[in-house]
Parts: structure tokens; sequence; C-alpha cells
């Protein structure tokens, strides 16, 4: 789905590719922005032939390509990018791609609703879906189920929690039973993690979070390893559902992430710093972030993760359920509202969301931590914790 004819060299770091969207000029009037390509249907040559490339606009948009190319890059991705209209439409295209009866293990800890989806709609289509702590080899390993099992999903860090599975080992489990596996790696981004390159088949991202940035667009993203038949099963479903990113979207994105590595990295030192100080505060019983060494998935964090270990964390507040929600309430600062990897820094009691059946504790506060000042927003969360804790 990529068109890689983009003036980038190969000696350019992944910074420089995405801070340059490839290096891109338009070469009809030199702008140094690549153009917004709305149009929804394309000329067809006397000849009756499509020479441009393009026919329709819910297969394939110009707009779509360019910011595709970035993210393929940005992913090492040799079988391109494939840009969704939310990040649940790529997930859940992964598992449309499959057949009934096919077997499909996925982190016990992972976003809540694509966790329902699977419970639901995942059934009904016929799929025998198995959660396990995929942060435990052992578990995962036991998992499988060699010749049935044809994906493994895995969410690293991940929502609310953010266990770490490594995804190297993942991916030999999942390859010698036979089955593909996927990454969400919205929570870490290609800056602190590429997937692919760890052994990974497929990484998909919530685009809507840290690859915009920006609060302002819902899109989603998968980066594949191989242009097989699998991935053409994917495209296949894209265009016959109509399930690819507005144009306007994808244009907002390619502008997000031109700012992605600064972004990411004012973004994770902001957390690491925050989590250390919220360690020792009296009305926090734990921090959990991967950048923690107490953090179970610490060490493989160290390893499979670059540039820190992201901007997510959650909290657990002393007091239990009525004391989180009551420090969530009287932030002046914090963002109260779900979502992240915006600029702005987010709170959420996410037991709130997610319903009974979570395994999140009902004394955690999300934190997305965005980019202002991190005195600031460590001074906000103690007043508010200070308060609620009267
Ligand atoms: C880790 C993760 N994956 C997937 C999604 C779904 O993405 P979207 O809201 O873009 O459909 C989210 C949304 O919050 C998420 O946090």
């Amino acid at each position: 789905m990529t068109d890689t004819s983009r003036d980038a060299k190969p000696s350019w770091s992944r910074a420089t590719l995405a801070a340059q969207a490839l290096g891109h000029t338009d070469p009809v009037t030199k702008a140094v922005v690549p153009p917004l390509h709305l149009a929804t249907t394309y000329l067809r040559d006397p000849d009756n032939a499509y020479r441009s490339g393009f026919i329709y606009g819910r297969p394939d948009n110009a707009t779509v390509r360019d910011t595709e190319a970035v993210i393929a890059a940005l992913e090492e991705a040799s079988a391109g990018a494939m840009l969704f209209a939310s990040g649940s439409t790529a997930a859940t295209a992964c598992f449309l791609a499959l057949d009934p009866g096919d077997h499909v293990v996925a982190s016990a800890v992972m976003y809540w609703a694509l966790r329902k989806w699977l419970l639901t709609e995942g059934k009904r289509l016929g799929l025998d879906v198995t959660f396990c702590e995929t942060d435990d080899l052992r578990q995962l390993e036991a998992a499988v189920r060699p010749g049935r099992t044809k994906l493994v999903w895995v969410e690293t860090p991940s929502n609310p929690l953010w266990t770490i599975t490594d995804i190297a080992a993942a991916a030999g489990i999942a390859h010698r039973a036979g089955a593909r596996l996927a990454v969400d790696s919205t929570c870490a981004s290609p800056y602190h993690t590429r997937p692919l390159t760890l052994g990974a088949d497929i990484v998909m991202h919530s685009a809507t979070k840290i690859l915009n940035g920006h609060s302002d667009a819902i899109a989603g993203v998968l980066a594949g390893a191989r242009d097989d038949e699998y991935w053409q099963r994917l495209a296949a479903i894209r265009s016959g559902q109509g399930g690819i990113i507005g144009p306007f979207e994808a244009y907002l994105l390619q502008r997000g992430l031109k700012t992605l590595f600064v972004r990411a990295s004012a973004q994770a030192r902001a957390a690491q710093d925050l989590a250390e100080r919220l360690s020792a505060h009296p009305h926090v019983a734990r921090v959990l972030y991967p950048g923690l060494p107490q953090h179970p998935g610490h060490a493989v964090a160290a390893r499979q993760m670059e540039n820190g270990f992201g901007y997510m964390m959650s909290i657990q507040v002393r007091g239990g359920e009525q004391a989180a929600i009551a420090t969530a309430a009287r932030v002046e600062l914090w963002k109260r509202a779900t979502s992240l990897g915006g600029v702005e820094s987010l709170i959420e009691h996410r037991g709130s969301i997610e319903g009974p059946d979570t395994p999140c504790p009902l004394d955690l506060l999300r934190l997305s931590t965005g980019i202002e000042n991190p005195d600031d927003l460590h001074a906000d969360l103690d007043q508010a914790l200070r308060a609620a804790h009267g």
C-alpha cells in the first residue's frame, strides 16, 4: 500500500525521516509540505487504463499513502503500512482475516474494548480465544496450540498495568506453533520499540494516541513484516469494509509524526521523573511504570525498549477507589479525560470505564504524560492527592 518514491537517503535516521516526511517535496509546486488529496475518484485514461495507480478513494488515497510510507519507515516494515479509520478498525481487521475455528491467544491485560470485542464479536465469528498473561512466557507456551493457533496478540506495555511482554520470545513461541505474532505497540510507539525487528509479523497502533499526538484525529495503522497472503487479506478487508482513514486525518497524522521523536522523548523523560517522585509520595501505594527497577517487566523493557520507557503509567492511590476518584476530581492541570498520548497530560480512573470484569484495580488512576513542565505536573498531582486525603 506504500508508495516509496521519496527523496529520503538510506543514511537518514528515523527521526530525520519523520521530521521531513521522508524528504517529501511536491513535484509540481516544490512545496515542502505534502498536499492534502481529497478526491474520491480519479480520471481514467482514454485507453481505459488507470495509469496513475488511483481509481477510487475507498481502497486508496495519495495522502494516506504518503503517511503510510512514513510509518512503514519508522517501523522498518518490509510490507509497508496500512492506515485505518481507528485503532480498533486496524486491530479487528487482524482477527477478521482469520477463519472460523482458528485459535487465538491474546494478552489478558490489554485494551479493554478490544478484549470485549474478542469476547463478543470474535466469538460470534467462530474464533476460539484464549487469554493468558503473555508477560509470563510459560503461560504463553502452554496457551498456544501447535497447528491450531493462528494469531498471538500481544499488547506491550499493556493497558493499564503496563506489563511487558518479551516480543522476541513471544515471536519464537508463536512461530514454533505455526502462528503469527501481532503486537499492539500503541503505548511504546516506534520511538521506543520496533516489534518487527524483534520478530513480530504485524505491528498495530492506535494512531489516535502518540503517533498523532494532538488529540484531534482518530486513526489506526498496521505495519507488516511480509507482503504475504495474510497482508493482502488485510488490504481486502480494509477496502471491502471502507475502513480506510479519511484523507484529512491522514494529513493531520503525518503532521503529528513530524514531531513524534521530540514529543515522545520529552514525554518519556517527564513520565520517568514523575514515576520516581510519585513512588515516594505518602498517598501513593504503588506506581506502575516499566522504567522503575521494581516494575516486574523492567528487565525485559530495558532490553527491548529504546530511549526510555514511554509516556504511560498508573498509580494506585492509598485509601482505595473513593480516594482515587477524589484525587482525579481535584486535579487542575491534568485533564480528567480518557485516551492517551497527546501533548496534554490526562488522568483517568480506569475502573469506572472498564466495568466489573476488568483486571484493573479499583484504586488505579491511569496517567498519560504530556509535554507540560514536569514540576507543574507533579505539583498538581501532589496537591490533588493531599486534598483528596483531607
Ligand atoms: C492500547 C490501545 N490499543 C487500541 C486502542 C483503540 O484505538 P482507537 O480508539 O483509535 O480505536 C486504544 C484506545 O484507547 C488503546 O489504548
